[in-house]
C-alpha cells in the first residue's frame, strides 16, 4: 500500500480559498491537487491501494493533514476545479473541536490537526523515502517498498526544518531523475516505475 505524502508549505488548511483563483488565493493547494490526481486517479478510475496525505501548512486553520484513502474515496475527479471544489467543501466542514484524530468527512476524505508527526503515526513503520532530485536514481534501487511512504515537497520544495527531519527519519533519498521537476510530474514518473515493478493481474 504506497502513501504519498505532499507537504504544502503554504497551502490552505481552511475552505476560505476561491476556486476562481486557485493558486494566489490558496497558498499553491493547485500543486498539491496534481499530485493528489497524479497518485490516486488512472484512466476510468481510483487506485485502491493508495492513501495520499495533504500536509496543509497555510492560512488560519494550520496545521491540518487531509488524508484521501483510495479504497473508500468516492465522487474523485480528475480535474483540478472539481478537486478544488471537493477539498474545500471537506475543510469547510471540518468541525471547530478537530483534535489531532483523523476524523472522516466524506468517503475516503480525513482530516485532522496537526503535521508530519500525525502523519507518521498514522502511517506506521513502512520504510520512508524522500523524493529528491539528488537522491539514488529510483531505477538503481530495486527494492524500493510497495508499502513504502514517499513524502515529497511542493513548489518550494521542503523547508530547511522539514528536510532535516524527513533526512532523520526516512530510510533514503530516491531520484526520478536529474532535473528538478514539478511535484505531480515527480509523482507520477515514481507511480510508473512502482507499476511496472508489479503489474496489476490482468
Ligand atoms: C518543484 S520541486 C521543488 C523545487 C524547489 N525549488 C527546490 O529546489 O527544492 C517539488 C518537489 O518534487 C520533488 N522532486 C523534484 N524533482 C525531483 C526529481 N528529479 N527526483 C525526485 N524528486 C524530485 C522534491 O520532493 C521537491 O521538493
Amino acid at each position: 500500500l504506497p502513501r504519498f505524502v505532499l507537504i504544502g508549505q503554504t497551502a490552505s488548511a481552511s475552505g476560505s480559498f476561491s476556486i476562481e483563483d486557485l493558486p494566489s488565493s490558496s497558498g499553491r493547494l493547485d500543486v498539491l491537487l496534481r499530485s493528489l490526481r497524479a497518485a490516486l486517479l488512472v484512466s476510468h478510475g481510483l487506485r485502491r491501494d493508495v492513501i495520499v496525505y495533504l500536509l496543509l501548512r497555510g492560512g488560519e486553520q494550520a496545521p491540518r493533514v487531509l488524508r484521501v484513502d483510495g479504497a473508500s474515496a468516492k465522487f474523485l475527479r480528475p480535474d483540478e476545479r472539481s478537486l478544488a471544489i471537493l477539498v474545500k467543501k471537506t475543510l469547510n466542514a471540518a468541525p471547530e473541536t478537530l483534535d489531532a484524530r483523523f476524523t472522516l468527512l466524506r468517503p475516503g476524505l480525513s482530516i485532522c490537526r496537526g503535521d508530519l508527526d500525525e502523519v507518521l503515526a498514522d502511517a506506521g513503520n513502512a520504510p520512508r523515502y524522500l523524493l529528491d532530485e539528488r537522491g539514488d536514481d529510483v531505477r538503481s534501487v530495486p527494492d524500493v517498498s510497495d508499502d513504502g511512504i514517499f513524502f515529497i515537497g511542493d513548489h518550494a520544495g521542503f523547508d530547511p526544518e522539514t528536510l532535516s527531519r524527513l533526512r532523520a527519519s526516512t530510510s533514503r533519498s530516491l531520484s526520478v531523475g536529474p532535473v528538478s521537476l514539478h511535484s505531480d510530474d515527480v509523482v507520477t514518473l515514481l507511480v510508473n516505475e512502482l507499476d511496472r515493478r508489479s503489474p496489476p493481474a490482468p
